[in-house]
């Protein structure tokens, strides 16, 4: 039998869009290594969207080979998400369970209602940068980026603004735990902790917010989520809420700031706000790979043969610079040609829970940031910005930018 070669998925590769393109041409379906865990990559856009929707593709993890689970390193992004027990790891009648006391929360037009808020919040993130000195670089994910989602996300789930900064220090430490393993369940028993407590204070005074609806729900009708699945279901909203759309408005900024051409395109009107959201989404995906989907039996997609209990890695951002999809011109940014479609929310049963937020946050925050700084400009070359170096994200570490003529 001929030994499979595998590629190495190097989170910390400075020129992804690089890497997927050699994944793109290897195949539809090609062997990976991912943080020591071997998959299969799907890279191209139809084969994602086969496997987003494939009926003999599960999440649930005991479908999974028990040898590759055994290479599992414990607090690595993957060992996080697969064993999560939320939504994002059950199928069929268990996924509806899970998912459907959310929905309601996230449709769109529950969704405009929050415009006030998002508009109150971004417009107190950009009067924090007009009181810094116009000509000096600023660091717009720390400084606008970061802060907006965060704040956004709190308010919808109903963290308390007095808890807000410890409980996104631990879910960054959990996000970004295998930098620190020794440090990995301490942090995470303290953020169980905090939800505890942040849960009960919700329980005694109920407001209009996500913990408020599902702890009603609980009540209601015996348990519907247990306490663990609550548990479960806020961090995955915390942490899939906020770094996803930290990227996303990271990635529209710098792509708009070094490609001048396209931000007078926005300017004069000539194309709208949500085209460069789309674009982005397109073009540079704030998820790069997630993990994954296993097969129940031996299956052939696009002529490759999976065996029962291989892995499927999801590659997000390759989707989106697919030429057999969006053409030769797939590699350029441009708002003339927004997509009509795109993966980057995922395709499906699983499709984002959070689309209608991310869309409206992003497009809030830059119509507020090119309106008020008409100046702003890169403070460096894009070749001088390192990415963030997590398997799942797609962005870069910092956005420094001047704002001032
Ligand atoms: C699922 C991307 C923002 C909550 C997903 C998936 C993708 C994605 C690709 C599907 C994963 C898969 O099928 O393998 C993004 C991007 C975002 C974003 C690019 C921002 C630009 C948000 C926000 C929230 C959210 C703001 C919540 C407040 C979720 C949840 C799921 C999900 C709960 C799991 C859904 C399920 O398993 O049924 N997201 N997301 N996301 N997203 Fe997002």
């Amino acid at each position: 039998m001929t030994e499979l070669v595998r590629f190495i998925i190097d989170p910390a590769a400075q020129d992804p869009h690089a890497d997927d393109d050699r994944l793109r041409a290897a195949g539809p379906l090609v062997p990976v290594t991912a943080e020591g865990v071997d998959a299969w990559a799907a890279t191209r856009y139809a084969t994602l969207m086969t496997v987003l929707t494939h009926p003999d593709l599960t999440r649930e993890i005991q479908y999974w080979d028990p040898l590759e689970r055994s290479k599992l390193p414990p607090g690595t992004a993957i060992d996080r998400i697969v064993t999560d027990i939320s939504m994002l790891n059950a199928d069929g009648e268990e996924h509806r369970r899970l998912r459907a006391p959310l929905t309601a929360a996230f449709t769109p037009r529950r969704v405009q209602r929050l415009r006030p808020t998002i508009e109150a919040l971004t417009g107190a993130l950009i009067d924090d940068l007009a009181t810094l000195p116009a000509h000096e670089p600023v660091d717009l994910r720390a400084r606008f980026a970061y802060p907006l989602p965060r704040d956004v996300i709190s308010e919808m789930i109903g963290i308390p603004p007095a808890h807000r900064e410890r409980m996104h220090e631990l879910t960054d430490a959990v996000a970004h735990v295998s930098a620190d393993l020794a440090d990995g369940p301490r942090v995470r028993e303290e953020l169980r902790a905090l939800l505890r407590r942040i849960i009960e204070e919700r329980r005694r005074s109920p407001g209009e917010d996500i913990i408020t609806d599902l702890i009603r729900l609980r009540e209601q009708d015996g348990g519907r989520l247990s306490e663990d699945e609550l548990f479960a279901t806020i961090d995955l909203l915390f942490i899939a809420g906020h770094v996803t759309t930290v990227n996303l408005i990271t990635n529209a900024v710098g792509a708009l700031l070094h490609e001048p051409g396209q931000l007078t395109l926005l300017r004069s009107g000539r194309c709208p706000f949500s085209a460069a959201v789309e674009e982005t989404l397109r073009w540079d995906s704030p998820v790069a790979y997630f993990p994954f989907r296993y097969a129940k039996r031996d299956v052939e997609i696009d002529g490759v043969h999976l065996r029962a209990g291989e892995a499927v890695l999801a590659c997000f951002a390759s989707s989106g610079r697919d030429p057999e999809r969006f053409g030769a011109d797939a590699d350029r940014f441009d708002l003339t040609d927004p997509p009509a479609s795109h993966l980057a929310f995922g395709h499906g049963p699983h499709f984002c829970l959070g689309a209608p937020l991310a869309r409206l946050e992003a497009e809030i925050a830059l119509r507020a940031l090119f309106t008020a700084f008409p100046a702003i400009r890169a403070a460096g070359p894009r070749e001088e910005l390192r990415q963030i170096d997590t398997l799942l994200g797609n962005s870069t570490r910092t956005m420094p930018v001047v704002l001032g003529p």
